[in-house]
């Protein structure tokens, strides 16, 4: 069978990457997808909210299945604009898909059928909003409803900071209208912990847990970014709480949602925080992979990744075996120098040659008039070490990073620290 991609980013080359290896898979095409991606699938330059381009070509290509990556267009109801065309596609409607595109939606949805998160109130009007924060104890967290590119979120720690995030959503509308509401919630300390799974109905089958470092610097300093690297399993964190948040947290999100006649088919993503007493609360939900969690947990996937999805589209994903290997992979992403402020495109890439030891998921790469690799993005690859445990899997990472060169290359140095202590 043949397939199309949406999306262009180091997930989506994940996600191709493992889609390649099923006997199943024919062909794989990607819209827009990047230069790394060339490799795999042939790539169109159809930009991932063009929906009535990408429906014209999944139909003219003769698909079978249509695969979304990227949350922006699954908010705007890219799997509906698919309905006519027929083709099955991975992914969840746009009215599932609103568990991401507003927090509101999410926080009141979750309240109601009584799921673990953060105690929180929403607001419409900025003097109500304030008066609320002047009365909450400090840090405290302030966030816009919609999606806004991942800084939508500020954790405050002082009054100053808090009422300036709530004045820069609300009155200045940095966000537009993705500010119209707010959500003002609870800090909750502990560690954090992402949990992916696929979903069908009421149907949850967990992924391997895995964990993003969002800030771009080392020791979780500086302005948040889409994400500096990851890892999978977690071996600091018990396996009894992961299971504790897959059946308190997952599996009733799932149920709520089909309660609410809004059915959730495709990945559902939790972000978590377990508390220091080892109790697990929501603070996100994403309606899709993460990026980059996908690049270390889809090189773990034992089992067909086209079967998986298969049976998703097709309300089939609790007759399948879905099995994950023992080994831990590492991702460490390389950025340009300035991300996630500005920074420069088209700068040349060396030496991806070379680490041939890594699986190197290209995010922002392009090949200059020469054929040349440069820079085409903020997070330009994310080098994947695989190995026994998370030591052996961070240090192959590093050793195959230490290889690619290009100027103003930046990364953290200190992913999966916290597996290590
Ligand atoms: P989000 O965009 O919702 O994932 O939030 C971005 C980051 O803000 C999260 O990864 C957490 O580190 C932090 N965060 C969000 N909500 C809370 C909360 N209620 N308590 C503590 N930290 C939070
Ligand atoms: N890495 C975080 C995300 O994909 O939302």
């Amino acid at each position: 069978m043949d397939i199309l991609v949406v999306g262009g980013g180091g997930r989506e080359h994940a996600m191709i990457w493992a889609l390649a290896k099923s006997p199943k898979v024919d062909k794989i095409y990607c819209a827009p997808g990047n230069a790394g991606i060339a490799q795999l699938a042939e790539c169109h330059p159809i930009g991932v909210h063009e929906f009535d381009k990408l429906t014209a070509l999944a139909v003219e290509l003769k698909v079978g299945l249509v695969v979304i990556g990227p949350d922006d267009p699954l908010a705007d109801g890219i799997v509906d604009a698919f309905d006519d065309t027929r083709i099955p596609v991975f992914g969840p409607r746009r009215n599932a898909a609103e568990i991401e595109g507003s927090k509101t939606f999410m926080k009141d949805l979750l309240h109601k059928y009584n799921i673990p998160t953060a105690a929180y109130e929403k607001f419409d009007n900025y003097e109500q909003a304030q008066t609320y924060l002047n009365a909450q104890s400090i840090p405290v967290v302030i966030k816009a409803d919609g999606l806004a590119a991942g800084k939508g979120v500020t954790v405050a720690y002082s009054r100053e900071e808090a009422d300036q995030a709530l004045r820069s959503i609300m009155v200045d509308k940095v966000f537009g209208e993705a500010g119209a509401k707010v959500i003002i919630e609870e800090f909750l300390a502990g560690q954090e912990m992402s949990i992916l799974a696929f979903v069908d109905g009421e149907t949850v089958r967990p992924m391997a847990a895995a964990q993003d470092h969002k800030p771009v610097f080392d020791n979780d300093q500086g302005p948040n970014t889409g994400g500096m690297g990851t890892y999978s399993p977690l071996p600091h964190i018990d396996s009894s709480i992961i299971e504790e948040a897959v059946e308190t947290i997952i599996k009733p999100t799932a149920k709520a949602m089909v309660s609410e006649g809004r059915p959730f088919q495709g990945v559902l993503f939790a972000g978590l925080m377990i508390s220091p007493d080892g109790k697990p609360k929501t603070i996100e939900f994403n309606a899709r992979f993460g990026d980059p969690e996908t690049q270390v947990v889809l090189p773990r996937l034992k089992s067909d990744l086209f079967d998986i999805f298969w049976a998703t589209v097709h309300g089939k994903l609790a007759e399948i075996e879905i099995d994950w290997s023992d080994e831990a992979a590492v991702c460490v992403v390389l950025a340009s120098g300035g991300y996630p402020g500005p920074y420069t495109k088209g700068v040349r890439i060396e030496g991806l040659d070379e680490a041939k030891d890594a699986i190197v998921f290209h995010a922002g790469t392009a090949r200059n008039e020469s054929g040349e690799w440069v820079t085409n993005g903020g997070r330009i690859l994310g080098v994947v070490g695989l190995g026994a445990d998370i030591s052996e899997a961070r240090d192959q990472a590093y050793a195959q990073a230490e290889l690619i060169c290009f100027e103003g290359k930046h990364q953290r140095s200190d992913i999966a620290a916290k597996a290590l202590v």
